[in-house]
Formats: C-alpha cells, sequence, structure tokens
C-alpha cells in the first residue's frame, strides 16, 4: 500500500510516500521559514502564497525522487487542520484535485494525530505498542492524548495559553535570539551548563552574585496540579520581566535560555509520565516540533526508563511538520473523505477528529 501525504498546515511544504504506514519512499519539505525569519514569526499571507508555488514541485520531486507515477500510488492523504486557513486551503485543494483526476482514495488526517505517526515510521517489529500516552508539542499546540487503539483516542488535557514551541519562540525574542526560537534556545541553554559548572566550582569564597546564581529558578506552573493540563505563558512573563530588570546584568543569556529550557522540560516530562503511570501505558510517544528538543527527549526517557516504559521519539526531520507523518497516520486511518465535500478546518482538534471513527 503506497500513499502520497500532503502536509500544508503553516510554514512548510510537505510531500510524503510511505510504504504500508512505515518505510520511507520520498520525504521532500520546502518551507518558507527563511523568510518569516526577519518578522520574527509566521506571517499568514506569505505562508499561503509559499505554499501556492511550492504544492506542485514539491509533489514532483516527492513522485520523483521515490520512482513512481501517480499510477502507482494507492491512496492519497491530506492534514485537513488545525492550522492557518491560507495554507491548508492549498495542501487541502490539491489533494481534492489529484483525487479527483486521479480517481484515488483521499484520506483526511488531524496534522496533530500525524505528529503522533511520525512514531509509526520505523521497523515493524517495533512499533509503539497500545495503550500509548502521545504528548503533541509544537508552535500551535501542547496536548497530552491516551491511544488505546488506531483511532481509539481520549485528549487528557493541553494548554490554557501558549503552546510550549510558542513559548521558545517568545522566549528567543526576548532574548535577541532567532526564529524559529526552539532550537536557538537549546543551542544557547546548551553553552551555559559547562560555563555554569566551572563558575561554581571555583566559587568557594562565593560573592553574592554567585550565590544568587544559585538561586534563580523560574516558575513551574500547574506541575503539581491533579490533572493533565499545562500553562506556558507564565514562565514566558517571567522571563520579560527578568529581562527588564536590573537583574539581566547578573545573568547571561545562555543561563537564562537553560533555565527557561528546563522549566517547560520539567513540566512537560513530569506531566507525561505521571499520566503514562495513571494509565499503564504501554508506550510513550513524543510528536511535534518541540520533540526536536534533546533535553525533553532525554528527561521522557529517563522517566519512562524508570517505569519500565519505551519511550518514541521521531527523528529530527520528522519532529517537524513533513508529508511522510501524514502519509503514516493515514495508513492506519480506515475511513475516506469525500472529495467533493472535504473542507480545511483551521480550528480542527480532538473532539471533532475522535468523532471521525476509524
Ligand atoms: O510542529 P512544528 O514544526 O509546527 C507546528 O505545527 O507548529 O513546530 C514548530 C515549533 C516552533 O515553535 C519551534 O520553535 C519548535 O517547534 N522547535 C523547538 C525545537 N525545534 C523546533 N522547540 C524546542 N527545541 C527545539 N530543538
Ligand atoms: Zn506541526
Amino acid at each position: 500500500m503506497i500513499i502520497l501525504g500532503i502536509e500544508s498546515t503553516c510554514d512548510e511544504t510537505g510531500v510524503g510516500i510511505v510504504q504500508d504506514g512505515v518505510a520511507v519512499l520520498a520525504n521532500v519539505v520546502a518551507s518558507s521559514a527563511a523568510i518569516h525569519k526577519k518578522y520574527g514569526g509566521v506571517i499568514p499571507e506569505i505562508a499561503a502564497r509559499e505554499q501556492v508555488s511550492s504544492i506542485i514541485p514539491v509533489t514532483q520531486e516527492g513522485l520523483h525522487r521515490a520512482r513512481l507515477t501517480f499510477g502507482d500510488v494507492d491512496q492519497l492523504a491530506v492534514a485537513f487542520g488545525p492550522g492557518l486557513l491560507g495554507s491548508l486551503l492549498v495542501g487541502v485543494e490539491a489533494a481534492k484535485t489529484l483525487a479527483i483526476v486521479f480517481t484515488k482514495p483521499l484520506v483526511a488526517v488531524n496534522h496533530l494525530i500525524g505528529h503522533v505517526y511520525a512514531n509509526f515510521v520505523r521497523e515493524i517489529s517495533n512499533l509503539p505498542q497500545f495503550p500509548i500516552v502521545a504528548l503533541i508539542v509544537s508552535g500551535g499546540h501542547t496536548d497530552l492524548l491516551l491511544m488505546k487503539g488506531h483511532g481509539e483516542y481520549r485528549w487528557l488535557g493541553g494548554t490554557r495559553d501558549d503552546a510550549a514551541g510558542e513559548a521558545f519562540d517568545k522566549v528567543a525574542r526576548i532574548l535577541g535570539l532567532g526564529y524559529p526560537g526552539g532550537p536557538e534556545v537549546e543551542k544557547v541553554a546548551s553553552q551555559s551548563l559547562d560555563k555554569l559548572r566551572m563558575t561554581l566550582s571555583k566559587s568557594k569564597g562565593q560573592s553574592q552574585s554567585i550565590k544568587s546564581k544559585r538561586f534563580f529558578k523560574l516558575p513551574r506552573p500547574m506541575i503539581g496540579e491533579d490533572n493533565f493540563d499545562f500553562s506556558f505563558s507564565g514562565i514566558k512573563t517571567a522571563v520579560a520581566n527578568l529581562v527588564h530588570s536590573r537583574q539581566f546584568t547578573v545573568y547571561s543569556k545562555s543561563e537564562i535560555a537553560h533555565e527557561f529550557q528546563e522549566a517547560i522540560v520539567e513540566v512537560l516530562a513530569k506531566k507525561t509520565i505521571r499520566a503514562a503511570q495513571k494509565f499503564r501505558a504501554k508506550s510513550i510517544v513524543v510528536g511535534g516540533g518541540v520533540a526536536a528538543n534533546s533535553v525533553l527527549r532525554s528527561r521522557l526517557t529517563v522517566g519512562g526508563s524508570r517505569l519500565r516504559i519505551p519511550v518514541f521519539s521521531p527523528p529530527k526531520d520528522l519532529s517537524i511538520d513533513n508529508g511522510v507523518m501524514i502519509a503514516a497516520a493515514a495508513f492506519w486511518q480506515k475511513n475516506f473523505a469525500d472529495p467533493l465535500i472535504l473542507q480545511a478546518d483551521p480550528t480542527l482538534h480532538f473532539e471533532l477528529s475522535t468523532r471521525l471513527r476509524f
């Protein structure tokens, strides 16, 4: 079964071709992130225009790399939400047109579920086992899901304000780092570790400034609450207050980035591990752009191994938006969309997609 998946929810145009849900035949992604960089965030109008110019070449390149033609493709799949309306329309209308012209079945995939299925692109003998606790962490979403089987999922909770990736992007901006903020914050944060260790080991005499470095801690919102919700806007505000106060001269950018990353990762990992324990998960999976963060990956792996629950995270190129994850999710989804009826749904969440039984 060969599925061609299209992803166009934001600033990436992705086409992935996947065999039997697990083997990548092609993964082509065009990103307009470089254009958005100079504005410090995605400009929806520009993202949509870039989708229009990329969709046909990216699809052709995908088929070319897989050495296939449309005749060899068994099914088409498209992410129909959530995302930016203008961007979504391009992928959804392209997929509908291709399905009609080449008379192929079409599967409509929730982009967020796609992030989960990036973890199924691996050896068939090593797939995540149900029940799965899935942490989805991207620029627009932070959600915890309990999956009892393919298409059988329950939303456990999510962020009440900023998404984790959004917090990384905003803090990067406050610290004067580039966009997208996650990789920049991670890079700068890693520089602080060695420096801080060296400073503290030399500081037997302990000046006041070094003492205060030891007590510099950002809040971990909702970490102790008995629910699976998150809130990240407070951490971001605490960073902004710190930067705008005189304290900023005491701490370096790398120290602030490091403590910020620690705060976000600690909350995400604690609540995910708690959910896995409570629901007796057999696997923990993480997906979405923030899943590319190596500190988050290793913290989840350590937490999972204490409970003897394996933790799956996709390779970095499948953590960010791509068409492979959409094709992989479609393989396990048994319902088809009518190409004459399907509409992009920018506000799609889990309640809606759980109604789509498969
Ligand atoms: O899933 P994604 O590519 O697009 C959305 O669906 O939103 O996620 C993009 C988000 C951005 O906020 C970006 O800063 C974040 O993922 N991100 C990271 C890292 N790489 C990307 N956040 C933390 N650490 C990273 N290494
Ligand atoms: Zn995404």
